[in-house]
């Protein structure tokens, strides 16, 4: 999976949840660039870092919106999410403890599985986005 564009089929027309996937998709676009060139160093360590930040506040910000709205999908994709940040979190603990370069074959299979879940998975968010209760607190 090569660099990933930012689409119309990737937004979701929530703006903070929008900012977040671009800004999830910049770091991937970002160590691709770097695994490509073989770099790796500080920049790259702490591009995993915020990733991981990102990810887990993302992931947290999605959950809470679930919860707000009573979203009968909640628990399915909060195990989704837990999954998800276990492998990114395990992509750089060992890319940390063991000083190996990024290996394309598992960032590009990261890069597929989050691409995927904000495709296919976080669109059936979109029904709470609208809700009243959202509107409510608007
Ligand atoms: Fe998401
Ligand atoms: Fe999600």
């Amino acid at each position: 999976m090569q660099h990933i564009e930012w689409t119309e089929e990737l937004e979701l027309g929530h703006p903070g949840i929008d900012a977040q996937h671009r800004r999830i998709v910049e770091i991937l676009n970002s160590l691709h660039q770097a695994a490509s060139a073989h770099r790796t160093g500080s920049a790259e360590n702490a591009l995993l870092d915020e990733l991981v930040r990102l990810v887990d506040e993302h992931f947290r910000t999605e959950e809470a919106m679930m919860r707000a709205a009573r979203f009968a999908g909640y628990e399915t994709h909060r195990e989704a999410h837990q999954i998800l940040l276990q492998s990114v979190v395990d992509l750089r603990d060992s890319l940390f403890r063991q000083h190996e370069n990024i290996s394309l074959k598992t960032l590009n299979f990261l890069k597929r599985w989050l691409y995927d879940h904000m495709c296919h998975t976080d669109c059936d968010l979109k029904v709470i986005f609208d809700s009243p209760a959202r509107r409510g607190h608007a």
